[in-house]
């Protein structure tokens, strides 16, 4: 069984057989989180591109946990230069941590870090943990690879951003989620500025005209995939 607690904008708590992971931890920042960066107890922390909206409190979170960053080559070396452990990886790569399994997948996005530092190539994740498969896209326009990547690696869930302007809008994520194959499709990365407001509702509507099967989590809600 795996639970996931949604945090708003792309973070995540993916937690399965007593472990537990972060992903993207936006919580300083970020109006929808209902916790605070000090009250995370996790074992790893995922940080899928460069982006302040994405890094937000890894290091502190981290630092506290005695953890470590899971990312590319690039922002696992610039974490290190933080004084944080880090484990470096790319796109199409795999590795077993004592958690799960991550791979990372290609997302059409930047990946500069908030100092300027050059933080690679965006990505996505596949996450299996307690015999599920989750996909976060990552910040991300739509692409045909994730048809690829959804038939080679079956999707229980995919999370999929909506809010348009820095990623798919509704319509493109609609795609996404049928393109991937996933059992379910979850909307992120909306309504935390003006800029990507989206509803929600519109994009699980959409998906389940066309036979897909959506579903939102609430701000600080905890779910079963
Ligand atoms: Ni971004
Ligand atoms: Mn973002």
């Amino acid at each position: 069984m795996l639970k996931l607690t949604y945090h708003g904008h792309s973070c995540f708590e993916l937690e399965a057989g007593g472990h537990r992971v972060i992903v993207d931890p936006f919580i300083a920042g970020n109006s929808h989180a209902k916790i605070k960066a000090s009250d995370i107890k996790v074992e790893g922390v995922l940080v899928s591109h460069g982006h302040g909206d994405h890094v937000g409190d890894a290091v502190e979170i981290a630092k506290r946990n005695r953890c470590l960053v899971i990312s590319n080559f690039e922002i696992a070396n610039w974490f290190g230069g933080q004084g944080v452990e880090a484990h470096p990886m790319h796109i199409g790569g795999s590795h077993t941590f004592p958690f799960g399994r991550v791979k990372l997948t290609p997302a059409v996005h930047g990946s500069a870090l908030p100092d300027g530092t050059n933080g690679g190539l965006a990505a996505g994740f596949l996450i299996w943990m307690g015999g599920k498969c989750v996909y976060y896209a990552g910040d991300t326009g739509i692409h045909s690879d994730m048809a690829l990547y959804g038939r080679l690696n079956p999707i229980d869930l995919a999370l999929l951003p909506i809010g348009d302007n820095f990623t798919m809008g509704v319509d493109d994520a609609v795609e996404a989620a049928l393109l991937c194959q996933a059992k379910e499709a979850m909307p992120i990365h909306f309504d935390t500025f003006p800029v990507i407001a989206a509803d929600p509702k519109e994009f699980v509507r959409k998906l389940e005209s066309k036979g897909g099967k959506g579903r939102i989590a609430g701000f600080g809600e905890t779910v079963t995939v």
